[in-house]
């Protein structure tokens, strides 16, 4: 199975990650730039439909070409090629706005939503589209919540508990304070990576675990360096859909509502997959003799208890509100609280 996966792989390398859309000459031309793989990610493919959708609809007009792989920029650039008009669409994480904001670090607190359907009911809330509005004082607009999955751990050795990982060091994502601070708690060193790098440093030993979402851990075969995955289902991986002001601006009026309707509808159609995504990754996974640990019960109520406590140290700074919200918007069906 492994040796099949390799030759998928070499078969997508040779292939460009460039989804090239059939732009007509008068048609303004945009750039949707990804970090992720395109096929077979529920971001990926939410971008390539909404290319698709836009390439039809507004045939003649506005054409879309999506990007994957990190080919045109990092989450850390993608920002400042946004405002600079470089490119006009991109999907960065939502835990990546935090020199913007530090509401979004709600995300990033361990546990507090016990699934991604939770998740998804409050990025669909009213509170949630408070939090995008604050992005137009920095030149964004936020079009949309596009939804991803749980973060799960791996590393170089099987994670049980939390101070199994003790003395490693874990790639993060951003420079979030709350990671630092469960990875603190964790006895481990996190190291600041952009997406692109993982797979290199996990092979060549720079660090000795992540976390992400299956998705994630799949199309990039993060799990072949590692021992095993650790189910832990911790925190969420979703994206804010942005663009700039001046961009939308720059439209006429019917075309940029139409944009957004688009937006809108790929955004109900899609996010519905991401789940299911996320579970054929980790079918393939297994599929391909990777080692996936599920934890028992008594197991996960230690990992709660030992991370938990981080909600208190960064309520404030969130925002009481946000975790309030989110915490009852959770509780209803939580078998936990
Ligand atoms: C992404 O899902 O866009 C990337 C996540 C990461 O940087 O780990």
């Amino acid at each position: 199975m492994r040796v099949l996966n390799t030759l998928v792989a070499a078969a997508v390398a040779f292939f460009p990650a460039q989804a090239f859309a059939q732009c007509d000459p008068g048609e303004r031309v945009t750039k949707f730039s990804l970090v992720t793989s395109l096929q077979g990610h529920p971001k990926g493919e939410a971008a390539l439909a909404f290319a698709d959708r836009v390439n039809s609809e507004l045939d003649g007009k506005l054409c879309v070409e999506v990007f994957g792989n990190s080919e045109l920029y990092n989450d850390t650039d993608v920002f400042d090629a946004i405002l600079n008009g470089d490119v006009q669409f991109a999907a960065p994480g939502v835990t990546k706005f935090g020199k913007y904001t530090q509401q979004f670090e709600l995300f990033n607190l361990p546990f507090l939503f016990d699934g991604p359907l939770h998740v998804m009911e409050f990025l669909n809330s009213d509170v949630a589209a408070e939090m995008t509005a604050g992005l137009t004082d920095h030149g964004f607009v936020g079009m949309g919540y596009w939804a991803n999955g749980m973060r799960q751990m791996s590393a170089t050795v099987p994670l049980r508990l939390p101070l199994d990982a003790r003395g490693l060091t874990f790639r993060v994502s951003s420079s979030s304070p709350v990671t630092a601070e469960v990875m603190r708690r964790m006895e481990i060193t996190p190291k600041k990576l952009s997406f692109s790098k993982v797979y290199d440093a996990l092979k060549t030993g720079e660090v000795q675990g992540q976390e992400n979402t299956w998705a994630n851990i799949q199309t990039k075969e993060f799990y072949l360096q590692q021992a095993a995955v650790t189910e832990t289902n911790h925190t969420y991986i979703g994206y804010i859909v942005v663009t700039s002001q001046d961009f939308l601006s720059s439209l006429d009026p019917e075309t940029r509502q139409a944009l957004q309707d688009i937006m809108k509808l790929t955004t109900h159609e899609r996010n519905r997959f991401a789940f299911e995504i996320n579970q054929q990754r980790r079918q393939d996974i297994l599929d391909d003799d990777g080692v996936i640990v599920t934890l028992t019960p008594e197991e996960l109520a230690q990992w709660r208890a030992e991370l938990k406590p981080v909600w208190d140290q960064f309520k404030s700074s969130i925002g009481e509100g946000l975790v309030d919200a989110a915490i009852l918007m959770n509780s209803t069906t939580n078998p936990f609280e």
